[in-house]
Formats: C-alpha cells, sequence, structure tokens
C-alpha cells in the first residue's frame, strides 16, 4: 500500500477521535523521524514529550529485545526483576518512598486520585473535595478528565467525578477560597503543558505546600509531562524545594513503551492497603525493563546534563525569534519544555513546517507551538536550525518558516 491507501484504510478503520496529519511514519532514528515514501524530519515533538531518549536508542532497543525474548508479563500476583530494579532507580531519582506502575498518564492520575479519597477516607472523616486547576490537562479517563480545567474536553461527558473544584493557576488566593473541611487533596502540573506551557511561581507552588500541610491535604504534583529531566531537574518540583505527597510520572519513563507511575511519600505512602487498586499489565516485565532501560540510560549518559546544556540553546533560540517577529507575542518554560506563543492561530506554521519543511511542531492551545524535543537533541542541531531563522516576512508566521527553515 501506499501513504494515501494507507491513509484512507486508517479513516475507514479507526474510530474517529483525532484529525491527524497527512503524514505515516514508518522509522525513527536519534531526532528523526522517517516517513513511509523515505523523508527524513526532524522532531521537535518527541511523541508529545515521550522520546527522551529519541528513536531506536541503542542501549534501550537491546534492553527491549532481550526482555522480549524472555518474559512479557506474569501478572501482579508474583514480582519480577526489571519492575523491582525499575522501582529503586524510580525512588531513587525522585526521593519518593513508594511506586506503583501503570500503563498509562491517565492511569497513574486516577491512582493519585485514589490515594487522596482514600487518605480521607481513613482521617479526615470522608472529605472528598479535589482542588484542580484552569487550563490544567490531566488525561481523558473519566477521574483525570474531572480535574482537566478545560470546559471544552469535560462538558459532554458531565457529570464527572464529584467534588472538583477548579482555582486560577499561579493565584494563590484563589486556591485559598476554595479549602474547606470536606477538601482532601490539591492536584497541578508543575509545568502546565498543554494549557500552553506555564511553569507554577515558586511562590504559588510553596503556598499550595504550606496550605496542604496546614489543612492536611494531599499535595499530588503532576510530572507526566514536565518530568524525567524535561525541565532541567529530573523532576519539575526539584527546582522549588518543595515536595509533593504524591507525583505522577509517565511519559518519557517508557520512551515509547506505554509505562506510567504515581509515587507516594510519607502520609500518602501508606494510605491504600491491599485490594484498593490494582492493574493487569501494570509493571509487568517488559514495562518494567522500559523504564529500568530508562533510568539506567539517564544515569549513563547524563541526560539531566545534557537537558541543561543544550536548554540554553533552545531560550536564546526563541529570545530572537520573539525580538524579530511581530507575530511571535512571547516565549515561555523551562529547560526543553518551551512554548512559543503567536498572536494569531499556530496550526498554520505548524502544518506547513511538516509538510513543506519536514520539520514536527505540535501544538498546545489555538495559538502556542510546543518545543518539547528528545532530550539527546545536540548543540549542532540547535545551532543549524536557528541560523537558519532568516530572511522572514515579519508579519506572516508560515513564511518564517517555510522561507526560512533549511537544515
Ligand atoms: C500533564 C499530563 N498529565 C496527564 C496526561 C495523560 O497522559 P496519557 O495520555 O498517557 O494518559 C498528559 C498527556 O498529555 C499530560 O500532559
Amino acid at each position: 500500500m501506499n501513504k494515501e491507501q494507507y491513509i484512507e484504510s486508517a479513516e475507514k478503520t479507526f474510530y474517529k477521535t483525532y484529525n491527524r496529519f497527512p503524514v505515516v511514519f514508518e522509522r525513527g532514528e536519534g531526532i528523526h523521524l522517517y516517513d513511509t515514501d523515505g523523508n527524513e524530519y526532524l522532531d521537535f515533538g518527541a511523541g508529545i514529550a515521550v522520546m527522551g531518549l529519541g528513536y531506536n536508542h541503542p542501549a534501550y532497543t537491546k534492553a527491549m529485545v532481550e526482555q522480549a525474548g524472555k518474559l512479557m508479563h506474569t501478572s501482579n500476583l508474583f514480582y519480577n526483576v526489571p519492575s523491582i530494579t525499575a522501582a529503586e532507580k524510580l525512588l531513587k531519582v525522585s526521593g519518593m518512598d513508594k511506586v506503583f506502575f501503570t500503563n498509562s498518564g491517565t492511569e497513574a492520575i486516577e491512582g493519585a486520585l485514589k490515594i487522596a479519597r482514600r487518605y480521607a477516607y481513613d482521617k479526615k472523616q470522608g472529605a472528598y473535595e479535589i482542588i484542580a486547576m484552569e487550563h490544567s490537562f490531566h488525561g481523558r479517563s473519566t477521574g483525570a478528565l474531572a480535574v482537566t480545567g478545560n470546559d471544552h474536553y469535560r462538558e459532554p461527558f458531565n457529570p464527572l467525578l464529584p467534588g472538583v473544584k477548579f482555582a486560577k493557576f499561579n493565584d494563590l488566593d484563589s486556591v485559598k477560597a476554595l479549602v474547606n473541611d470536606k477538601t482532601c487533596a490539591i492536584i497541578m502540573e508543575t509545568v502546565q503543558g498543554e494549557g500552553g506551557i506555564y511553569p507554577a511561581d515558586p511562590e504559588f507552588i510553596a503556598g499550595v505546600r504550606k496550605l496542604c500541610d496546614e489543612h492536611d491535604l494531599i499535595m499530588i504534583l503532576d510530572e507526566i509531562q514536565c518530568g524525567m529531566a524535561r525541565s532541567g531537574s529530573m523532576f519539575a518540583w526539584q527546582h522549588y524545594g518543595v515536595k509533593p505527597d504524591v507525583m505522577t510520572v509517565a511519559k518519557a519513563l517508557g520512551n515509547g513503551f506505554p509505562v506510567g507511575a504515581f509515587l507516594a511519600c510519607g502520609k500518602a505512602s501508606t494510605a491504600m492497603v491491599p485490594g484498593d487498586h490494582g492493574t493487569t499489565y501494570g509493571g509487568n516485565p517488559f514495562a518494567g525493563a522500559a523504564a529500568d532501560a530508562v533510568l539506567d540510560i539517564f544515569e549513563k549518559e547524563d541526560i539531566l546534563g545534557k537537558v541543561n546544556e543544550i536548554a540554553p540553546y533552545l531560550e536564546e533560540t526563541l529570545d530572537r525569534i520573539t525580538a524579530k517577529y511581530d507575530c511571535v507575542k512571547e516565549h515561555r518554560g523551562m529547560g526543553l519544555i518551551r512554548g512559543l506563543e503567536f498572536h494569531c492561530p499556530a496550526g498554520p506554521v505548524i502544518r506547513d513546517a511538516l509538510l513543506n519543511q519536514k520539520l514536527v511542531l505540535i501544538g498546545a492551545g489555538a495559538n502556542i507551538i510546543r518545543f518539547v524535543p528528545p532530550l539527546v537533541i545536540s548543540a549542532r542541531t540547535w545551532t543549524r536550525w536557528r541560523s537558519a531563522w532568516r530572511r522572514p516576512s515579519r508579519r506572516r508566521p508560515s513564511s518564517f518558516i517555510s522561507r526560512g527553515y533549511r537544515l
């Protein structure tokens, strides 16, 4: 089949919940993707912040191939070695006390919410309200959707989990105003991703921590997108000198194999007891091997050090672009999770970049391009890419990519 035939087949067979770009990717290598026509693309999206180690990383691929030949699955009725070694490594880099492996980010959020409810059931006379943030994104299962601060996603599925209230991100007073004796948890992303790449303010996150301590609430930080070194710390909350009671991680933890986790410490780490939560696949040997290999490679190749070395190149590039083009409003973010906001919709830029310039960019909200490249991107790539932003039209966003970008 050729590309058009594949797309036609997909449009006939797939349950339609996505509008996809007309590209069929076939393989990847490093920071490049290749489509079925053999075209090479430079990838600044990493499969939505998943492919931290890039495509076909030799040590990762070797570990996965070896594990596939050994043992894929046994169930959580038994122990398995890869998930035990992965758990040890994850607790070491996070400083948390306990971990539960899931199959996705949204399931990690479900588990985090259950810890909060379970803790309150025992310790807070069944308090059940959860404070979440406007413009947040936590996933598509109904619990995670209930705490996602986007009416458009939630509304067709109401009524969702009861007792969720939305505060303004980075506005501590708006959070305080919602706390009462029925509150059991506050949940937020340390850096809002889908909502447009907004890092938490240090005073805000410290204030939320204090509120949680004063009212015996579970503080949940969602690190699914900004975690795993992307922000310049292994987990973004480590920049702030506060520690959550529960954190969630996924995406880059499996580098393409679906692995998530919720981690707990202190009072949250014993809130659920045997029988309270479970999963058939979560933490199976194959998933464990993926997380174990990723954490191993992160340490051996000092991926965090690389992010901190490379991030200034991206920041400087976005500084220049913002200063130079009238159509660009601002940029913001941390490390290798950054957003470039336009005064107009960014969709045409993204489409033009993909189809004409073979550059994979992804959006975050209507006007924002999100830069979440593989963490192994080199300084050389940035320098070459940066020097390509030349001779653009000052007004039309798509033309500065189509005329300027050359690798
Ligand atoms: C911050 C955050 N939380 C949760 C999720 C949901 O993760 P998943 O798509 O693996 O269910 C996402 C996905 O984009 C996310 O960015």
